[in-house]
């Protein structure tokens, strides 16, 4: 029994990792010989600056507008010629491309007095032209050096087409699959979403300052992926300890990757909506973690706090927001239209309105945009840089890495080439539209291979591939049935592809039930009755309720939206040239009443596998996932010996745990060895299991790797409703295995060496971060 509290560590105050560019200089104050280090060139002009700044111009910094008027005629929350002359835009989002580009800041740095250039943002979020799978998708990969390459390649496009920022990464852990933008996310886990959190902040910032990568942004501070029901913009209300443990570390990790700007949610949180939170983007952002950059707010949603009802008018609505922590207002123009006044009237400290213009100023100049505010305006980059080869296939490689193989009765998949003759049905089977997912930047429906395309690239023309429709997303109509039918008839094969339209998932796309859409369950069963093998791939945004799907096919295939590359990829893995390795990041509930359904779920007084009835469960559904949290097949097969693990933790806190996994199967292939932990007994309730580890290996076929795990007590702690980090010493439960289901358990005490007489006061440590 634990009965000591160790180790109280901080109040989310984690380490920080310093704004590399664009901070307050750190360096001495003594110029040497008046020679001015970098980060004091920077300060002295931007100070001059803001010195010949009147209060308008500097509040137009602090100013984001949609691009529509002068490239497209009015639109509202769009730039003007008016305001160009004003000075009174910082920031245009979502216009892409050199020519356009190089219009609207031709117009700023013409028809403004001081020429400061403008900001450009847009939402990259899973590639600019070449669209990679979407974020969901990708972090089924578990892989981080793809992430960081394809936000990489995604800065690489976006800025070669002129663009300085991204809204992206969206780092909301998202427990519930009816909220559309689990879609944007990296699924439930935050140990995971740390990681890949981390991965993607530096591959969109990987060369900051050159004009070949792009300021990140970490978004939606917070909570966002929490609304009640799952429906989109909903409240959140969650215990302080749950926002500390599983919402907030993604953000933190972002920051110590270097991010440079965070965007405020649109929902409350407790009560308080988060664009209007003081503590959340003052007291935690900026004081604890010392948050550097700037924040943004989401779109319109300064003048939402009028619809969330904690601001009256549109001058309430800017000053709270202002005073909150926000620094640029996105879309409504509220700052435009009521900070001067309220400085005028003394409500607004001019002081806070230069402390944020000074931000917003320094991420500009740290772009190198004073000295040439085209600089990322190059035509010829925008040429070459776009959809190069070494894109696409980068594109290639992360759609076919990101698929889960859900299920492949008698080892159906991979599929001959000498296959010959196979019946290609489904409303995804030869679409490019749907294929490219939600937030699809610019990319263009012609650059998308379609699964058709890609299976007649992979086999040539020794297999016919007969394609047919079978039906649409929605509309009731059975009338391609027949066709389908016959189709599958005459074929080896029947490979369907199946699942949502793109926008069925994605901001303001929740849905309450998560079968596949239309009239697809039916097509499946007719096509079931034509007695041929039947492949299911799935494209979707979200966890599907599948369990009818599941038993329809005989192999199954998640390949979520894999993008551009769809087709090339799909056909990969169908035919064997690349190997299913990806593993579901989030559950797939059997049925839409037992969500919320993740994995990491806490214990309970009457815990649901009890033998008797009233404990922790439903009458009609068992507690069990279709597919739990972590699992993915693979064409071979992995077998895992006996888990190593000592028992206890060293005097330092370490614990070092291996697993040998061999690869029994038939052919080389990775596998995904996840470590988790539970704490047996501590002082408040803890999940069951909490991924604290994993690792892909590549094992060829006949071998064995040994994997091996290294464990930080300290990193097992957890958040108490004070915010503070609590460790306790006690037996922990360790456990490897191939998901989050699939595991063996050891167990492992660590007794504080503090607590042994040699030291009189406990041994404390800062956690690392997660
Ligand atoms: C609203 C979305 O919530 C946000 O994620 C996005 O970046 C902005 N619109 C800008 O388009």
């Amino acid at each position: 029994m634990k009965r000591i509290i160790v180790a109280v560590v901080c109040l989310m105050g984690f380490s920080f990792v310093g704004f590399a560019q664009g901070s307050a200089p750190r360096v001495p104050r003594k110029p040497v010989k008046n020679i001015l280090t970098d980060a004091e060139k920077e300060t002295r002009f931007v100070h001059n600056l803001m010195k010949k700044m009147t209060l308008t111009e500097k509040i137009g910094q602090l100013s984001q507008y949609v691009g529509g008027e002068l490239l497209t005629g009015p639109k509202s929350g769009a730039v003007s010629d008016s305001l160009f002359v004003r000075g009174m835009i910082g920031s245009i989002l979502n216009v892409g491309g050199v020519e356009q580009l190089r219009k609207l800041q031709q117009k700023n740095i013409q028809s403004s007095r001081l020429k400061i250039p403008v900001l450009f943002g847009f939402d990259v979020i899973h590639g600019y032209k070449t669209i990679f799978p979407t974020p969901l998708a990708e972090s089924c990969s578990w892989d981080l050096g793809l992430m960081y390459e394809t936000a990489k390649a995604a800065a690489i496009e976006a800025s070669a087409s002129g663009i300085h920022w991204t809204f992206a990464p969206m780092v909301d852990i998202a427990r519930d699959p009816r909220w559309g933008r689990i879609v944007e996310g990296a699924g439930e886990d935050t140990y995971l979403a740390c990681k890949i959190a981390e991965a993607r902040v530096r591959g969109f910032q990987w060369n900051l300052g050159k004009p070949n990568a792009v300021y990140a942004c970490a978004k939606h501070f917070v909570a966002y992926g929490a609304p009640q029901a799952g429906r989109d913009y909903a409240p959140v209300d969650l215990s302080l300890a749950t926002l500390a443990e599983i919402y907030l570390p993604p953000f933190k990790a972002c920051i110590d990757a270097g991010v440079k700007t965070f965007m405020s949610a649109f929902n409350s949180v407790n009560g308080v909506p988060a664009t209007g939170n003081r503590w959340l983007l003052t007291e935690l952002l900026r004081k604890k973690w010392k948050f550097k950059g700037f924040v943004v707010s989401d779109w319109n949603a300064v003048q939402e706090l009028k619809a969330h009802g904690v601001a009256e008018t549109d001058e309430d609505a800017a000053l709270l927001a202002f005073d909150a922590g926000v620094d640029m207002n996105m879309t409504d123009g509220l700052y435009n239209r009521c900070l001067e006044k309220a400085v005028r009237e003394g409500r607004v400290e001019m002081k806070e309105i230069d402390a944020s213009v000074e931000r917003i100023l320094r991420a500009k100049y740290a772009l190198g945009l004073f000295d040439d505010p085209y600089r990322f305006l190059n035509i010829e980059r925008e040429r070459h840089e776009v959809r190069s080869d070494s894109i696409t296939r980068l594109a290639r490689k992360a759609a076919a890495s990101s698929m889960v193989l859900l299920k492949n009765s008698h080892a159906l998949l991979p599929l001959s080439k000498q296959t010959k003759r196979i019946a290609l049905i489904g409303p995804l089977a030869n679409n490019c539209a749907e294929v490219l997912g939600s937030w699809k930047a610019r990319g263009e429906e012609k650059d998308v291979v379609t699964v058709l395309e890609g299976l007649k690239n992979k086999l040539g023309r020794a297999t016919e591939v007969n394609y047919v429709r079978g039906c649409d997303f929605l509309e009731p109509s059975t009338q391609e049935f027949s066709a389908a039918f016959d189709a599958a008839k005459q074929s080896d094969v029947i490979i369907a592809v199946v699942g949502e339209k793109a926008l069925m998932s994605g901001e303001s796309r929740s849905r309450a039930v998560l079968r596949l859409p239309g009239e697809q369950g039916a097509l499946l069963d007719t096509l079931r009755k034509a007695g041929k093998p039947l492949v299911v791939v799935l494209m979707n945004g979200r966890p599907l309720c599948l369990e009818k799907t599941d038993q329809q096919a005989d192999a199954l295939l998640e390949a979520w939206f894999p993008g551009t590359q769809c087709g090339n990829a799909v056909a990969d893995i169908l035919f064997g040239d690349a190997m299913p390795s990806g593993k579901l990041t989030t559950s797939f509930p059997l049925t839409e009443g037992q969500i919320p359904n993740y994995y990491n779920y806490k214990r309970s007084g009457r815990p649901g596998d009890m033998p008797r009835s009233s404990t922790v469960r439903h009458i009609d559904v068992p507690n069990r996932n279709l597919y739990p949290f972590g699992y993915g097949l693979s064409y071979t097969a992995f077998s895992y010996g006996e888990m190593r693990c000592p028992k206890q933790f060293d005097d330092d806190g370490m614990l070092t745990v291996s697993v040998d996994v061999t690869n029994t199967g038939r052919y080389d292939g990775e596998e995904i060895v996840q470590l988790y932990v539970a704490d047996k007994v501590a002082s408040m309730v803890r999940p069951v299991k909490e991924l604290k580890g994993f690792q892909k290996v590549f094992i060829p076929k006949g071998q064995t790797k040994r994997v091996d795990f290294t464990l930080n007590v300290h990193d097992l702690g957890f958040w108490d409703n004070n915010m503070r980090y609590i460790v306790e010493p006690g037996a922990f439960e360790i456990m490897v295995g191939s998901n989050s289901e699939d595991v063996q358990k050891k167990e492992a005490i660590w007794v504080q060496a503090a607590s042994n007489t040699r030291h009189a006061q406990p041994k404390v440590k800062r956690p690392k971060q997660r």
